[in-house]
């Protein structure tokens, strides 16, 4: 984090959430500039699975949602770094993320680049886009302004496009790579929810009116989005062992809904 520095506050209009207890600004903003240094990584992850996705012949369909998802993200951590202006006037940048290297590599094995982009999209996408989705689309109803509502609410909508645009990613490696990509995204071990992702303070959910989540909120939406994933894995599962007809090279199809 590179504090003073305008880039990213400014990127973004000014975004009022409404009058916080002066002992809780502080917390508050700097909840808000670590959550726009995630979406910043969000935009590394983005372009090197474009990338990835180019590297393995993808279809254009899924270059192009990559591609757009990073520019998604561009726009979350500009609006989660002018929220944190907001709130306590300071500017703040993301730094320099030059680990963005360290994740582009894509094994030669290309049954098992499928597998682990399968894997990386049944987690870090299907998984904790749609938990992402669902706090979002709750703290927009609690939000305490009509600017911060509307800013989480467009970051709900396009989480939501991030997650189904994931499971199109794993029907597609499922359909490239056969059975060993299916069994990876079958018997991928699924994150608990971090406690960590809540900070201490906003435990109790009192920081929820200005977009931080508390415990309970976040728990249950884990549940949620855990059980949808699990119904899905089942979906591929049972398909499989049925013996349905994979689906054709190159035609990403929805596992189900
Ligand atoms: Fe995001």
């Amino acid at each position: 984090m590179v504090h003073g520095a305008a880039a990213w506050s400014e990127a973004s209009l000014a975004i009022p959430v409404g009058d916080l207890p002066g002992d809780a600004r502080r917390l508050v903003a700097d909840e808000w500039r670590h959550d726009g240094a995630r979406q910043h990584a969000a935009i590394a992850a983005f372009l090197v699975h474009a990338q990835n996705l180019v590297a393995l012949g993808a279809p254009p369909t899924l270059i192009a949602d990559a591609s757009r998802g990073a520019l998604d993200e561009v726009r979350h951590a500009t609006a989660c770094f002018a929220i944190a202006r907001s709130i306590d006037g300071e500017d703040a940048s993301p730094s320099a993320f030059p680990q963005i290297f360290e994740a582009s590599a894509v094994p030669d094995d290309r049954v098992m680049a499928l597998a682990l982009m399968a894997e990386d999209a049944l987690v870090d996408g299907a998984l904790s886009q749609h938990v992402a989705l669902r706090v979002l689309s709750r703290l927009a109803g609690r939000a305490r302004t009509a600017d911060l509502r509307a800013v989480l609410q467009r970051m709900a909508e396009d989480e939501e496009r991030h997650a189904a645009q994931s499971w199109d990613v794993i029907s597609w490696c499922v359909a490239m790579g056969g059975d060993a990509v299916r069994a990876t995204v079958l018997e991928a071990e699924l994150p608990g929810r971090l406690l960590s992702e809540v900070t201490p303070l906003a435990l109790d959910g009192r920081w929820e009116p200005w977009g931080i989540p508390g415990e309970r909120l976040a728990a249950e939406e884990y549940a949620r989005a855990r059980a949808l994933v699990d119904a899905k894995r089942g979906t591929l599962r049972r398909r499989h062992v049925l013996g349905h007809p994979r689906p054709k090279p190159g035609v990403p199809k929805p596992l189900c809904g």
